[in-house]
């Protein structure tokens, strides 16, 4: 008799225990990934990466970021288009992620320099929240080079004249 309660309390505290771990370890994973949506908004990614969010005054939905833009900005290093981020992100695990955009220097106007110094764990979090959004979303336009003139609508840095 005792055996057997023993047992069934064992069995219980087996079934329970994996549960608490996952409930544990998920809510972890949606911490994680608020804390990268956080990030992408008050680092500005949205700005360049999500087409039609500084239009919108960012009050694009979420359903709409990061799959790049054909806005391009064109200057003296050609024309270069934000990227799909969810994409990108797609086509590398966490640790790849670190690795590329820590040390990645992408031609203007990415501002790489700010993903250089973020704290590594701010950077999986950012990973974290691309891929909790769906594979969605076709490659920005491919860069041009100096002296192109782009075919999409773009930014351009025009330098003074000299006198
Ligand atoms: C001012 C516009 C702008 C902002 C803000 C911006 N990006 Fe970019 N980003 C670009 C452009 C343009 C490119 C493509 C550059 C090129 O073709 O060389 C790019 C490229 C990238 C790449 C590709 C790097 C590689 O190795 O090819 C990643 C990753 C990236 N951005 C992530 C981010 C993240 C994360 C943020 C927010 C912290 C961000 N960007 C903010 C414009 C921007």
């Amino acid at each position: 008799m005792k055996g057997s309660l023993l047992l069934a309390v064992t069995l219980s505290l087996c079934a329970i225990l994996p549960a608490a771990m996952l409930a544990d370890s998920s809510s972890r994973d949606q911490a994680q990934i608020d804390r990268g949506r956080y990030l992408i908004m008050m680092s500005g990614c949205n700005d360049c990466h999500s087409s039609g969010y500084m239009p919108s005054e960012g009050t694009l939905p979420e359903s709409q970021w990061l799959m790049g833009d054909t806005l391009g900005w064109h200057g003296p290093w050609g024309t270069t288009y934000p990227i799909n981020l969810r994409l990108f992100a797609s086509q590398m695990d966490e640790d790849e992620w670190v690795s590329v955009v820590t040390t990645a220097k992408p031609r203007p106007p990415m501002p790489w320099w700010a993903l250089h110094e973020m704290e590594e764990q701010d950077v999986r979090a950012i990973y974290a929240f691309i891929r909790s959004l769906p594979v969605e979303g076709t490659e920005a336009p491919a860069a041009l080079e100096p002296g192109v003139t782009p075919k999409t609508a773009y930014f351009q840095l025009v330098e003074p004249q000299e006198e």
